[in-house]
């Protein structure tokens, strides 16, 4: 429980609850993201997709004056929360207290009409405001505070790192600077909820939900925006044929397979999205991938997102992520290190490829903290035992139940300080057998590996399948060298000392780890076995041919 209330703090810390002081005389914020820290998953993404149904995007001036905006927009109603930002121009997400407020903004928009030029009159929430009465025209400062929806580079990061003072600061200052803040979560929720408005076109009960990094408490500022198309709450869904009454006359439309559905789901609202989705550029249908998808940039809120349906395992995984990282508050610092780290080397890519993934990565870290000798984190298969009756969840015969009650969960009182455990966290992947043995969160213990991979990681929901398939040795090896490098680093008394003092640039601690030059020291210190021609290639044709499949397990 104690473990549970400092996670609540630091979850309250670092979340970033503070929007800008220019709203010192803006509408009162309504407190509810202090609670944040001791939420299910469930009841947060309830919570949040409200809030973004009464929200609107909108494209502003420069130079927008920031009290004449607001008394503006608040002759449609109250303002509950607003922040800017900027991303191809100056854009503003405003919530409004009522959804009528919206449909009032609304109203009154215009759909341009543009000589030489046809629009679809298609009234999305994403507007745009031109009116010279609400501009500064001085020549002074607007004044106008953005909230930065990036982060900084990594090696002007490392400068900042070195002046802390010990290596767990550095951990924890390297998490609250890369952690998506409060203004970038709302921002998804509500990319996610304009994107159901054009689904809503076909499927007026669906919803559509962020997963992935987006919610499981391991995104950085700048991931990508999973989004899932949720059908299940359509009425009357899933319901055996009555004996008497209404059912819907789908008999020409069933297809063969529930596989079959989704591709044609998919293919339908990804050309909504193509023709009629505002800011919504280079759509891609990728919808032969083993999770078929939609993916596209959204221009206005610079997210990369991929908009997949039927895909509740991969829910449910966000949840069991989620559920981890709230449990005891080095989790979530521990992956964010490792995944900054492994962003840092190349171990990991945004193009998809033959490199280990975040997602495989996590497991890894979270792996790793329950084979301590004190365990950090219980197995799924002790999460799944203290489920109750309201947990139970089978999805395509796939056992996904685990307890979603927190305080149900008696933590063991491990006392290891972070530096600690990144260092031990290097020490045990720079062993462990990879070649004989696959890595198995349900039971928290390795076992042989069942099929040859260089990489074996059971998914945690889907156990016949290996979430890391996409890897191949060349990238495994590379993981391995750099383990091996960053554990002997952490040993070296020039590495572990801090320099301290904010005067102090020389890079220390996690710092070291971070820098490039140690790459190409691997690279030279370590004589790598080349391997056949023939390996190298069908390396390459792997990879090409994961760049079409993103979620290949
Ligand atoms: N997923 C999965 N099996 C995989 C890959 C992904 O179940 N082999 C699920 C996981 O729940 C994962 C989500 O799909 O969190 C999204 O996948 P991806 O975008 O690849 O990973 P993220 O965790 O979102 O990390 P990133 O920040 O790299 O996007
Ligand atoms: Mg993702």
């Amino acid at each position: 429980v104690r473990s549970l209330q400092k996670a609540d703090t630091f979850l309250q810390r670092s979340i970033g609850t503070d929007v800008a002081a220019a709203q010192a005389e803006a509408p009162p914020r309504d407190g509810s993201d202090e609670k944040d820290g001791c939420k299910s998953l469930h009841a947060l993404q309830v919570e949040r997709q409200e809030q973004a149904e009464r929200s609107v995007l909108i494209n502003c001036q420069s130079r927008t004056n920031e009290k004449k905006f607001l008394k503006y927009l608040s002759n449609h109603g109250d303002i509950k929360k607003y922040f800017f930002y900027e991303s191809y121009g100056l854009y503003a997400v405003v919530e409004f207290a009522k959804r009528e407020n919206v449909a009032s903004l609304l109203e009154g928009a215009v759909i341009p009409s543009v000589s030489h030029e046809s629009t679809v009159p298609f009234k999305s929430r994403l507007l745009s405001l031109r009116n010279l009465s609400l501009v500064d025209l001085s020549n002074q400062q607007s004044g106008l505070q953005c909230q930065p929806q990036t982060t900084i580079p990594i090696n002007e990061f490392i400068q900042r790192l070195s002046k802390e003072e010990s290596i767990d600061q550095q951990i924890t200052s390297l998490t609250e600077a890369y952690q998506l803040t409060e203004e970038n979560s709302r921002l998804r929720f509500l990319v996610c909820s304009l994107l159901k408005d054009i689904a809503a076109a076909y499927f007026p009960e669906c919803t559509i939900k962020p997963f992935g990094s987006s919610v499981n408490g391991f995104g950085k500022l700048g991931c990508d925006l999973d989004m899932f198309l949720d059908l299940d709450g359509i009425s009357g869904r899933n319901v055996k044929m009555p004996k008497s009454g209404l059912s819907l006359e789908y008999q020409m439309k069933r297809a063969n397979s529930e596989r079959a559905v989704t591709q044609s789901i998919l293919s339908v609202i990804g050309e909504c999205v193509d023709q009629f989705g505002p800011g919504c550029v280079g759509v891609q249908k990728i919808l032969n991938a083993r999770c078929p998808l939609v993916r596209f940039a959204h221009q206005p809120s610079g997210f990369q997102c991929d908009l997949t349906a039927n895909n509740r395992v991969a829910m449910k995984s966000t949840e069991l992520l989620y559920l981890y990282g709230q449990l005891d508050p080095r989790v979530r610092s521990l992956v964010f290190t490792v995944r900054c780290w492994a962003r840092a080397h190349g171990v990991t890519s945004s193009i998809p490829g033959a490199w280990i993934s975040n997602f495989s990565l996590t497991v890894m870290v979270l792996f790793f903290l329950q084979k301590r000798s004190i365990p950090i984190i219980p197995t799924l298969e002790h999460l799944r035992d203290l489920a109750g009756p309201a947990d139970k969840s089978v999805i395509e015969g796939n056992d996904c139940t685990f307890v979603s009650d927190f305080s149900k969960i008696q933590l063991k009182s491990n006392t290891e300080t972070l530096e600690q455990l990144l260092c031990e966290f290097f020490e045990f992947y720079a062993t462990f057998p990879f070649s004989r043995m696959s890595l198995n969160i349900r039971k928290g213990k390795e076992q042989n590996k069942p099929e040859v991979a260089p990489l074996h990681i059971q998914n945690p929901f889907e156990t016949s399948l290996n979430v890391s398939k996409n890897v191949n040795a060349t990238q495994l090896d590379r993981f391995v060298a750099l383990c091996q490098e960053s554990s002997w680093l952490l040993q070296q008394r020039e590495t572990n000392t801090p320099r301290g003092g904010a005067n102090m640039t020389t890079a220390w601690g996690l710092a070291t780890l971070l820098l490039p030059s140690q790459v190409a020291g691997i690279k030279s210190r370590k004589k790598r076995r080349r391997e056949p021609a023939s390996e190298r290639i069908k390396g390459l044709l792997e990879s090409l041919k994961n760049k079409n499949q993103p979620k290949t397990s």
